[in-house]
């Protein structure tokens, strides 16, 4: 039975993985995808949204363009990462997917209302567009089975010390969906530091021998490189794709109960998740944080997932 799903994105090169992990594997069933600004302009990662699709040969899915800026904050795309396009690497084909002219808000709206079983949302970038659906169409939250986010980190951030980028690059939005009091699964920094793309998980999805996978090693070598470049780590991790393995094989990953909060006022700290993982203000715990990944696997998915694909 799958599982009915959007994604909303900001491609990204980890998003694109994270797109065809479940375009890829029967248990999902991905009815829309949505976009947001934060790896690059909404211009790009809409544009990007739709080249993934393109590459994996997948078409009839619905593909929107959601918040071209945070909800309060001016948007600060992470072209040290992923570069000016949001996609760097690769010459990029022209898409053949069409663009949706509902916009995200709509197309979320239309997907929820048509659907009779309640929806997963999969955000993988900043929650502008998720934090947007649960204050403007609070008659259909009901209808959200759960929401799995890659952002936020127990740890140490990715942008200043503390905070993580999609949570930075909108704080406030991440402050309503950790209110929300929908089931929320975080995939923080701490976990997704250990899907690390080595010579060798490189080399497996070479080997898989398909358009896809060609253009996904042109992905990652440019992502790791910039990460070494930006951060010494020559083997970048692969954020994105975790949220949607979890909801593959909820066994990919350990998850520990929690109360977290974000910082949004702090000069130093906006954007850090404050993880309580020991409880100590003593408040009901809000989010399932994933904590350690079956990193086998995590890879053994999404090199099933693209061998499915073009
Ligand atoms: O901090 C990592 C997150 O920021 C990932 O989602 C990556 O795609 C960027 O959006
Ligand atoms: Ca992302």
């Amino acid at each position: 039975m799958s599982v009915p799903v959007i994604i909303d994105c900001d491609p990204g090169h980890d998003d694109v993985f994270a797109i065809w992990l479940a375009l890829g594997n029967p248990l999902i069933d991905v009815r829309a995808i949505t976009t947001v600004s934060g790896n690059g302009l909404l211009k790009y990662t809409t544009h990007n949204a739709r080249i993934a699709l393109t590459v994996a040969g997948v078409d009839g899915i619905p593909i929107a363009a959601g918040a071209a800026d945070p909800l309060h904050r001016p948007s600060r795309p992470a072209t040290w990462i992923h570069g000016e396009n949001a996609l760097g690497g690769p010459e990029l084909p022209e898409p053949t997917v069409p663009l949706d002219e509902r916009g995200a808000l709509q197309l979320i709206t239309d997907t929820i209302t048509g659907s009779d079983e309640q929806v997963v949302l999969v955000p993988t970038g900043p929650l502008t567009n998720i934090a947007t659906f649960l204050t403007e169409r609070p008659e259909l939250v009901s209808r959200v089975k759960e929401i799995i986010w890659m952002g936020g980190s127990t740890g140490r951030g990715n942008v200043g010390a503390y905070p993580e980028f999609n949570a930075w690059a909108d704080p406030e939005a991440a402050d309503i969906v950790l209110r929300s009091g929908v089931p929320l699964t975080m995939v923080g920094l701490n976990i997704t530091h250990q899907a690390l793309i080595t010579e060798e998980v490189i080399k497996r999805i070479a080997d898989v021998g398909n358009r896809t996978s060609a253009f996904g090693v042109e992905l990652l070598r440019y992502f790791c490189g910039t990460y070494n470049k930006v951060e010494g780590m020559p083997e970048g991790p692969l954020h994105d794709p975790i949220t949607v393995a979890i909801l593959i094989d909820r066994t990919v990953a350990s998850i520990q109960r929690a109360h977290v909060d974000v910082e949004t006022t702090g000069e130093h700290t906006a954007g850090a998740t404050c993880v309580d993982l020991h409880n100590m203000l003593n408040r009901d715990a809000n989010v399932d944080v994933a904590m350690e990944l079956d990193v086998d696997r995590f890879w053994d998915l999404v090199i099933e997932s693209i061998t499915a694909l073009a």
